[in-house]
This record gives C-alpha cells, sequence and structure tokens, in this order.
C-alpha cells in the first residue's frame, strides 16, 4: 500500500471505530469507559493509529485487514515502512494471563505477547503492562514519550471522565506525575480489556456450559476429541475453574508446535528500514523467532536466562475463544505467531499430521524443543478433524440462544 492509501484506509478505519466506541457504552464502569477510549482513540506520531487497527472487535480483537491475514499477517506502524515481526494475537481476555513466573512441572507460566516479555511485574497484571508498550513502540503508534501519550488524552474531549475516574485532572508537570498518570492509562486499558465488552463469555459452548443450550451431535463429538483423542485441552484449558470460572482455553504455558516460518511475513526486509540508524531487523531473510527465549535472554535474572536454550522457539498457548469470530463466513483470518496458516483446516490438520512422514509439511521455524508429545501424529480421520473444527465455532462470543 502506498502512504495516501493507508492515510486513507486509516481515515475510514479510525471513523468506524469511532462510531464503534460511542455506540455501545452501557453496562461499563467509569474506568473501562476511559479504557475504551484509549482502546479506539488514535493516539500515534504520525497520524491516528489506535490499538483497534490491530485489534478489532469483529474478528475477535485481533487483525480486521482480509488482504493482511491472507499474506504477511503482521501489521505496518504508524509509521507505514515498518513492521515488527509477529501477528496481533486477541487482545481479549489477556488480563486474565498470571504474572509471568516459573513452575517446576509446566516450565513458565503467565504474561502477555506471544514471548511473555509483558510480564505483568510492573503494574500486577500483564495486560496493564502490555497497554503501555504500543503507544511508544516505534514499529507501532510511535509516539517519541509518555508525555507525549498523555498530552495526546488531555487534548482530548475525555478530560472530564479522567478526572472522575481519577479524582484529579491529567496532570504532566513534573516526571512524578506523569509515570503516575502513565501507569492510571495502562489500568484503565487492561479495565476494558476484562470488560464484560471485550472478555463477555458470551459464546455457545458458554451457554453450553451453563445448561442452557445443547451442543450439535458433530459439536460434542468434537468436545469429546478436543479433550481426548486429539488432546488439545492439555494446553487450551475447556473445563471450568474450580470455583466454576468459564475456561480460557489456554493454561499460559508456552510450546514450540514446530510451525513453519510464513515466507511472506514482511519483517525478513526490515534490514532495509532503519530506526535512529540501526536497521529494524539486522539479520534480514535469515531471522528466526525464538519466541519465550528472544525475552528470557534480556533478563537480568541469571535463573531466566539460563532457560533461554530450552525455550527456543516456544510461544504462549493463545486463547481459542473467538478463534473463528469474522464478519462473514469467507473472511479471511491468520492463525499462530506468524499467521502462516490460513484456515482452522489447516490448524488443525497439522496437528494431525505434522509428523506423518510423507505429510509434505515445510520445516518448522526452529527445530529445537518442538514437542512431540501432545501433537504431529493424533491419528484423526477427516471426519473427526471436521468435529474438532465445529466446536472451535462454538467459542464466538456473541452467541445467542
Ligand atoms: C501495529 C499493530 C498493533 C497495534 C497498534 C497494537 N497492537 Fe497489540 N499486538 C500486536 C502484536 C503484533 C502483538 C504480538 C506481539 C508479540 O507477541 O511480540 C500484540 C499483542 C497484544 C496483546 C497480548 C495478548 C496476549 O494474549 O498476549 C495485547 C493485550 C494487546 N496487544 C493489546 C494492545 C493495546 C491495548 C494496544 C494499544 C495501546 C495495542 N495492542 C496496539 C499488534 C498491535
Ligand atoms: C502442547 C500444547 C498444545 C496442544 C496440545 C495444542 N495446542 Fe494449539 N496452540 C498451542 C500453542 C503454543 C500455539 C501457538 C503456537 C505458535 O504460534 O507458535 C497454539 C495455537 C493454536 C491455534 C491458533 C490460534 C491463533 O490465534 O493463532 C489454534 C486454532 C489451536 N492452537 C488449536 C488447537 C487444537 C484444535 C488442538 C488439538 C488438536 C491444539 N491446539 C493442541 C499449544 C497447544
Amino acid at each position: 500500500m502506498n502512504n495516501r492509501r493507508v492515510k486513507a484506509t486509516w481515515a475510514i478505519t479510525v471513523l468506524v471505530l469511532v462510531a464503534a466506541a460511542t455506540a455501545r457504552t452501557d453496562g461499563l464502569t467509569d474506568m473501562e469507559l476511559l479504557g475504551k477510549f484509549l482502546f479506539y482513540q488514535g493516539i500515534s506520531t504520525p497520524g491516528s493509529m489506535a490499538c483497534a487497527v490491530c485489534h478489532g472487535p469483529s474478528v475477535g480483537f485481533t487483525g480486521p485487514d482480509a488482504e493482511i491475514n491472507k499474506h504477511g499477517s503482521v501489521y505496518r506502524g504508524a509509521v507505514p515502512e515498518r513492521f515488527g515481526n509477529r501477528k496481533p494475537p486477541s487482545s481479549a481476555y489477556a488480563t486474565f494471563s498470571p504474572v509471568l513466573h516459573y513452575d517446576p512441572k509446566k516450565g513458565f507460566v503467565g504474561g502477555n505477547f506471544w514471548d511473555g516479555r509483558a510480564t505483568g511485574q510492573h503494574l500486577g497484571n500483564p495486560a496493564a503492562d502490555q497497554a503501555q508498550g504500543p503507544f511508544l513502540n516505534p514499529v507501532e503508534q510511535n509516539n517519541p514519550d509518555e508525555k507525549a501519550v498523555l498530552e495526546k488524552i488531555k487534548a482530548s474531549s475525555y478530560g472530564p471522565l479522567w478526572q472522575k475516574v481519577w479524582g484529579e485532572p491529567l496532570n504532566l508537570d513534573t516526571q512524578p506525575a506523569i509515570d503516575l498518570n502513565y501507569d492510571r492509562v495502562g489500568r484503565a486499558i487492561a479495565a476494558y480489556e476484562a470488560s464484560s465488552e471485550m472478555s463477555p463469555f458470551s459464546s455457545k459452548y458458554d451457554y453450553y456450559l451453563r445448561g442452557l443450550v445443547q451442543l450439535s451431535p458433530q459439536e460434542q463429538q468434537g468436545l469429546a476429541l478436543f479433550n481426548g483423542k486429539g488432546r488439545c485441552a492439555s494446553c487450551h484449558t475447556s473445563a471450568p475453574g474450580p470455583e466454576g470460572e468459564p475456561p480460557l482455553f489456554t493454561d499460559f504455558t508456552y510450546a514450540n508446535l514446530g510451525i513453519p516460518k510464513n515466507p511472506e511475513n514482511p519483517y525478513y526486509r526490515m534490514d532495509r528500514v532503519n530506526i535512529n540508524g540501526k536497521p529494524i531487523n539486522p539479520e534480514g531473510a535469515h531471522w528466526v523467532d525464538l519466541g519465550l527465549a528472544d525475552f528470557l535472554r534480556t533478563c537480568d535474572d541469571p535463573a531466566r536466562r539460563d532457560k533461554a536454550q530450552e525455550s527456543r522457539g516456544k510461544h504462549k498457548v493463545p486463547t481459542l475463544r473467538n478463534v473463528d469470530k469474522r464478519p462473514s463466513p469467507d473472511f479471511p483470518k491468520a492463525y499462530m505467531h506468524n499467521g502462516v496458516f490460513k484456515s482452522l483446516e489447516e490448524v488443525v490438520h497439522f496437528y494431525n499430521t505434522r509428523d506423518v512422514p510423507g505429510a509434505g509439511w515445510p520445516a518448522p521455524e526452529m527445530p529445537q524443543n518442538v514437542n512431540t508429545a501432545e501433537a504431529g501424529n493424533l491419528q484423526l480421520t477427516s471426519q473427526e478433524e471436521g468435529a474438532i473444527i465445529a466446536f472451535l465455532k462454538t467459542l464466538s462470543d456473541g452467541y445467542t440462544p
């Protein structure tokens, strides 16, 4: 896309987003409403790029652009020639992830991002930490600093709401005030992400768990396979928690599934785009996504750095809620950290046959640490693959019985 088209697309996107943001406000607390505004408001340099440009409600708060999903699956930043390296996961249900920690049995658990680097250590919630990132990330919203973000918020029409939520007007006079208020931005966005609007637990499966509807025989068979022969539930938790909490379809652990590279990932070209004289991706086409290891090797704690080798290629287990949510049945979505798969059929067939000789899957992006215990040769028939997909389709929010 050329810059003019990018701008035009944004202008339209922003209009649609503002309409969406002003339409449904019922049932939200003032804090959630403030978070909603910060999520949909274009706060970027240049332009007016909002979180929702990469996390759209019509697709379950992941990437809403059909063309991008069909190809590289990575969304361009506010500076249009800049691209990050991964596909946007859903921002819904992200607030339920625990603070990143190490469990002797499960390995690393929790955090936000595919590699867990929004740990939750700063604000006590990974999604609140996460929400402070994109505004300042040079390949995303690219604002120069926290103060610039807060100035844009101060200049918006949401001043009175800010004051109502935090009990004082937005003050940027001193660095401590800036730090405090930038933390409040993270907290408000996380509150919206956890709200009944972004994380409503309103799928057909939720109604089923509450005993309000029945699954079709095919969906029921898919659920049994998901929990049994398909082994999906060993990572994508499908049963309610001890207090009856609805399942999140992730146990927040990390695994390397041997996902192939997505050759169309625009990050491979980011050796030619510089920020402050340095290429965004010095390794160019040879870059390999190390996932969790990318984060661990930057940690101060030597106990974490020591675990980097065994974590190469591992990515956080994503929620499967809304995995099939799309504005129309033929609307393309992309799956996995690099968006290499384009349909649920492809995903389930990969789990089923990755290690079957002659199945023809490309080599893994990172051949170390591939999980062969729970995936790769599941011996599912094509009818059984279809049943699992039918079950996955019951996880879209907004079901009306
Ligand atoms: C240019 C596209 C883009 C924009 C703008 C953007 N994101 Fe993201 N988001 C991503 C990508 C890509 C990832 C995954 C990055 C990674 O894992 O390294 C991500 C990850 C996340 C996650 C982690 C989910 C999880 O389960 O780990 C949350 C939550 C999130 N974004 C919320 C936001 C919020 C809030 C904003 C605005 C302040 C925002 N995003 C702006 C692309 C974007
Ligand atoms: C060993 C743990 C594990 C098991 C077992 C497992 N998954 Fe996953 N799943 C993951 C991880 C980790 C990812 C992300 C991998 C990546 O992007 O590199 C993922 C990604 C996915 C995605 C893509 C979601 C998205 O938003 O991109 C779908 C769909 C999915 N799994 C469905 C299933 C189904 C269906 C099964 C059973 C047949 C299954 N999974 C079994 C760990 C697991």
